[in-house]
């Protein structure tokens, strides 16, 4: 008998937790009750979660940025099924699929003419690790530098060039050559490539992690030293592509020229996961050099259909519903907002952002009771206070957003790009509130939300995406 998914979800719902807690991450599991994330959401539509009651949760966090055409978007829906219908052959291998061949052709009508030449594939790290491969092979050089706070992935390539080491520690020996320029400072950067051994230095022009960019002449001059130096230079737009930071391409807002982009994330509608890095042809030829080499890197699942379609689908959602140009506007309306909030507390310390990824970064703050709260707080750990928020905002507003990584005092958000004023008015209104709250309650009672977060943390949660 065919399985009846309907009725197995009709019947199972609620088991959530208890099977992942018996059969996959425990420990995730312990961290979600502890803080109060152990939701049982039952569908989703656009920029809403729902439970089972019919409440709304506004997603602020989007899956880590793949949700940026919002959820069970009907476009990619009927993408899939027009697959499905057509009982494609998929993934044969020994031949060219028509719907791969499309989805480069339509990522290279983004990227410009410079790169032109793709290689399809299923997650961010895996296009991060082939932008790697690819670097090395066509400079013949080991090296490869990243910058200081940078996160590029956990397989062990991507690994070795993310500046964590919450992350890294137990994984080692990592990649050997990989290593980190000091954030912001050209001369160092120089300094790492001037023995012209260097293959890459791979960039996230936002870093995900504490939402920051260099001053303005930073990257076009770190492109133009790689330039000197034969030094390729990748951009990582696994999270920040695809309009998430109000350009296409995030790279776009320094007029950047890079030889490799990677790509995921949004890619795949949030349905089926697709990825691809795009590279200009010379370096691309350079690995697929003779003809027992076509095949040299190469992916099983990386061109299915059911993924290129969800790309294909993507895409022309971004381009219909001005997605680019949405998030550019609701982005500064939000961050205007936030920063109108940031007269209001003083524990705000400053609100960033490009687009719709926007970091919230708290300080001390000035009144004696509020002070002491915050100094317990941090004694117990440096990244609770984040924690405490992002609880509350779920809690009490049935807000989804995330801590922006470990020991810092940043709430980040990146809300699906089709948000409107109904979405930024609940956000704002909902912050002020818990901040509101926070700062009237004593510091003994803070200290108890510490504990209670502490233990989840101990845990590893506070992931840094
Ligand atoms: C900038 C960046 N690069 C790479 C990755 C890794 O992508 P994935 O989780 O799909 O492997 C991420 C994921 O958060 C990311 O933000």
């Amino acid at each position: 008998m065919p399985i009846n998914l309907k009725q197995i979800v009709a019947d199972r719902l609620g088991e959530n937790y208890d099977l992942h807690d018996r059969h996959v991450n425990r420990t995730l599991v312990k961290v979600l009750r502890t803080i109060g994330f152990d939701k049982v959401y039952t569908r989703a539509q656009g920029a809403y979660l729902y439970d089972k009651d019919g409440n709304d949760y506004l997603d602020f966090l989007s899956g880590y940025a793949v949700f940026s055409i919002g959820r069970n978007h009907p476009a990619i829906q009927q993408a899939i099924k027009d697959v499905l219908d057509l009982d494609l052959p998929n993934m044969v291998q020994l031949d060219c699929a028509l719907l791969s061949g499309l989805l480069a052709e339509a990522i290279v009508k983004r990227t410009g003419p410079a790169r032109d030449a793709v290689f399809l594939c299923n997650s961010g790290t895996e296009a991060n690790e082939g932008a790697l491969k690819f670097a090395r092979c066509a400079t013949g050089r080991d090296k490869i530098l990243a910058l200081e706070g940078s996160y590029h992935g956990l397989s062990y390539g991507s690994l070795s060039v993310t500046n964590n080491a919450n992350f890294q520690k137990g994984f080692g020996p990592l990649l050997p050559g990989a290593g980190f320029v000091k954030y912001n400072d050209l001369a160092d950067l120089e300094n790492q490539l001037k023995n012209k051994d260097v293959a890459a230095l791979i960039v996230e022009h936002v870093q995900g992690k504490a939402v920051r960019y260099p001053d303005s002449h930073y990257f076009p001059q770190a492109q133009e030293l790689c330039r000197k130096h034969g030094t390729l230079f990748i951009s990582d737009e696994v999270q920040t592509g695809l309009g998430r930071t109000g350009k296409m391409f995030a790279y776009q807002h320094w007029n950047l020229d890079p030889d490799i982009v990677t790509i995921a994330k949004a890619l795949s509608g949030g349905y089926v996961p697709c990825a691809a890095f795009v590279s200009r042809r010379d370096i691309y030829q350079k690995v697929f050099s003779t003809l027992d080499r076509c095949v040299v890197h190469s992916s099983t699942f990386g061109r299915n259909n059911l993924a290129m379609a969800c790309g294909l689908a993507t895409l022309s959602v971004i381009d219909d519903e001005n997605l680019v140009e949405n998030c550019a506007r609701r982005g500064d309306q939000l961050i205007a907002r936030l920063r109108d909030l940031q007269q209001k507390y003083d524990i705000i310390k400053e609100v960033r952002g490009k687009g719709l990824i926007i970091a919230i970064e708290f300080q001390q703050p000035s009144g004696i009771k509020a002070m002491l709260a915050w100094k317990a707080l941090h004694k117990v750990d440096k990244g609770l206070f984040p924690q405490i928020v992002t609880s509350q905002l779920l809690a009490k507003h049935r807000i989804l957003a995330q801590v922006a990584g470990h020991n810092s005092d940043v709430v980040k958000i990146l809300p699906p790009l089709i948000i409107g004023d109904r979405e930024i008015e609940r956000f704002v209104t909902a912050l002020d509130d818990v901040l509101a709250n926070i700062a009237s309650i004593s510091g003994p009672m803070l200290e108890f939300g510490a504990n209670l977060v502490k233990a989840a943390m101990s845990t590893g949660y506070n992931k840094n995406k």
